[in-house]
């Protein structure tokens, strides 16, 4: 068989595969109501797969025996499967007839844990979004008790082997040091979002709709609840305990690749929740770039250095540093109105944004001769102050241009 593009995800190969469901694109914010249906259902459960074909039949049947009696005909559990090699969807999808409530997505190109839970909240319909590992490690069961805890108006409710009467069977002690090292380090970084819960590593846990709607989720790695904790205001958590137990069919994805983006995790949390207005975002990466314009000023033409001519060594510097500018104010400064990380989308972005700069290199230019040449003052000083009279142009501009916020449809 050919290489698969994405297109090819709503096209499964095999025969017809109903219970497909397109995965969703772009950013990761869930929508306020539940898409395509005027009733929504109670509850969507995502069970994200990588490589479960054998254990996945084992979850839905469990998970739909417990919500057959719980929520009759008012839940959906939905498998989203990372174009696994051992094709978890297409064992998946043959449950369909089985499972009328099951819906199964294939993501191919792109992967990842908590950006497949959050695609599948985005395509869910419930009032209520849980998640809850295919490896059988976090019970079905332990769902009734968390649903328990949202009927009594918890705005989440967190399956949790660290409150009385939860654990884990037979965990090395390594692996419990790792663990619980992993939640010091996360209280040290990120002590008002990891402190929240007594275990904010917990990969099985209900969450309202509402709290998420509108928030920029930002997936990274594995620790999907604590991209929820730090990026959606949730008031009321209750916790439930369970005892996560051993793997019997499958390995465990967790490689150090894991525990890297976990703390790259804490550290771009604990950025985001620096209160920086969007203009002092971009001024902070102006001054970066003024670092960099500064740097290659005095490399090409400090008489000590290369001695190139002042307009020459000027044009390069000022290039380099909008090179620079547009990388992060594209991935921080206006991220949430870059959702199409497409390069063309980029290249597009990257192209306004630098036409943009050249008038206002053009202008710093001008100001800097007038005032360096006409008005005698220090080369640097002159540059400094043309610079900050180009970066309000360059902010409001590029607002409205380059990262203008789409207009809503
Ligand atoms: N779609 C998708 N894409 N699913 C994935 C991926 C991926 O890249 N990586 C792992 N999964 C799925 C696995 O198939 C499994 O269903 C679930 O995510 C957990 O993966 P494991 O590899 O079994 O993780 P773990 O058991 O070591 O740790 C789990 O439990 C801990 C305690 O709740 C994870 O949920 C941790 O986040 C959690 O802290
Ligand atoms: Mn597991």
């Amino acid at each position: 068989m050919g290489a698969r593009s994405a297109t090819d995800t709503l096209k499964p190969a095999d025969s017809d595969m109903s219970g497909m469901i397109e995965p969703p694109r772009g950013g990761y914010a869930i929508a306020a109501n539940s898409p395509g249906l005027d009733q929504p259902l109670a509850v969507s459960i995502v069970v994200p797969t990588y490589n479960e074909s054998k254990g996945v039949g084992e979850i839905v049947a469990r998970l739909a025996a417990i919500l057959e009696t719980e929520l009759p005909g008012r839940y959906e559990i939905i498998v989203v499967d990372d174009d696994s090699p051992d094709r978890t969807w297409a064992a998946a999808a043959a449950l369909v007839s089985t499972y009328p409530a099951l819906k199964v997505m294939r993501r191919v190109g792109e992967r990842g844990l908590s950006s497949a839970v959050i695609r599948g909240w985005q395509a869910a319909r419930g009032e209520v979004l849980g998640v809850i590992d295919a490896d059988l490690q976090h019970p079905p069961e332990a769902l009734l008790k968390l649903w328990g805890e949202m009927q009594r108006g918890a705005e989440m409710a967190v399956a949790s082997r660290h409150v009385e009467g939860g654990g884990v069977s037979e965990w090395s002690m390594l692996r419990r040091i790792v663990s619980r090292g992993a939640q010091v380090i996360g209280l040290l970084i990120l002590p008002d979002v990891v402190g929240r819960v007594a275990d904010p590593m917990s990969g099985y846990f209900l969450v309202r709709r509402s709290v998420l709607s509108g928030v920029q989720l930002h997936p990274m790695g594995y620790k999907i609840l604590i991209e929820v904790l730090g990026r959606a205001r949730v008031r009321w958590i209750s916790e439930v305990p369970y005892v996560f137990k051993e793997r019997e069919l499958g390995e465990s994805k967790v490689t150090r690749k894991v525990y890297f983006d976990y703390l790259r995790h804490l550290l771009t949390l604990r950025w985001a929740k620096i209160p920086l207005t969007r203009f002092m975002r971009f001024a902070l990466v102006g001054l970066s770039g003024v670092v960099v314009d500064m740097t290659f000023l005095f490399l090409l033409s400090d008489p000590s250095m290369l001695a190139w001519g002042l307009t020459r060594s000027k044009l390069i510097a000022a290039e380099l540093a909008i090179v620079n500018n547009f990388f992060w104010n594209d991935v921080w400064t206006f991220r949430d109105r870059a959702n199409d990380r497409r390069p063309q989308s980029r290249l597009r972005r990257f192209a306004k944004f630098q036409v943009i700069c050249l008038m206002g290199v053009i202008i710093n230019t001008v100001l800097l001769n007038v005032l360096f040449n006409f008005f005698g003052m220090n080369r640097y000083v002159a540059n400094a102050v043309a610079i900050a009279v180009v970066t309000g142009w360059n902010y409001w501009l590029n607002l409205k241009i380059s990262w203008r916020a789409k207009q809503p449809d």
